[in-house]
């Protein structure tokens, strides 16, 4: 880590997206913001900033977190995972294909936690996919239509291991 700017920045690397990236950040810096201000990556939405909409959602190491409640400095040496690096992934066609879209502002924290939910779970049932989902607020959209893309998405996963 290298002091920028006098004592008030400094410089941190980040891995993100497969990329490692230099931040220039201030000690109280959230990884929300560093991620949207510093790097441009705007997939993760700022909403409540205190962990309760799951807009800012990303992974860290592959585990679903709300990039709101984490300082940047604490993900040094953390692989992170945010909707730019989803790109053409099965879970984002699956919302595409199942309208489980409306005003998308809450879409890319969805896409990141039901990515890890196919990760982790891929025999989730009925119950833990909701269960799952609850991290992650939506004032648009019926959760219906989100349910039915990570069932759509779970089912091909099965179905391709088979
Ligand atoms: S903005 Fe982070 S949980 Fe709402
Ligand atoms: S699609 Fe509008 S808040 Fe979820």
């Amino acid at each position: 880590m290298k002091i920028a700017n006098g004592k008030s920045k400094m410089v941190l690397p980040l891995h993100v997206n497969g990329e490692t990236k230099e931040a220039v950040i201030r000690s109280a810096d959230t990884l929300l913001y560093t991620l949207r201000e510093g790097f441009g990556l705007t997939g993760a939405k700022r909403a409540c900033s205190n962990g309760d909409c799951g807009a800012c959602t990303v992974l860290i190491d592959g585990e679903p977190n709300h990039s709101c409640l984490y300082l940047t400095i604490e993900n040094k040496d953390k692989m992170i995972t945010t909707i730019e690096g989803l790109k053409n992934s099965l879970v984002q066609k699956a919302f595409i294909e199942k309208w489980a879209i409306q005003c998308g502002y809450c879409t890319p924290g969805f896409i990141l936690n039901c990515q890890a939910l196919v990760e982790s779970k891929p025999n989730a049932d009925d119950s833990t996919i909701q269960e799952w989902l609850e991290s992650n607020l939506c004032r648009c959209t019926g959760y219906a239509e989100i349910e039915e893309a990570v069932k759509a998405v779970l089912q091909e996963v099965r179905s391709i291991e088979k």
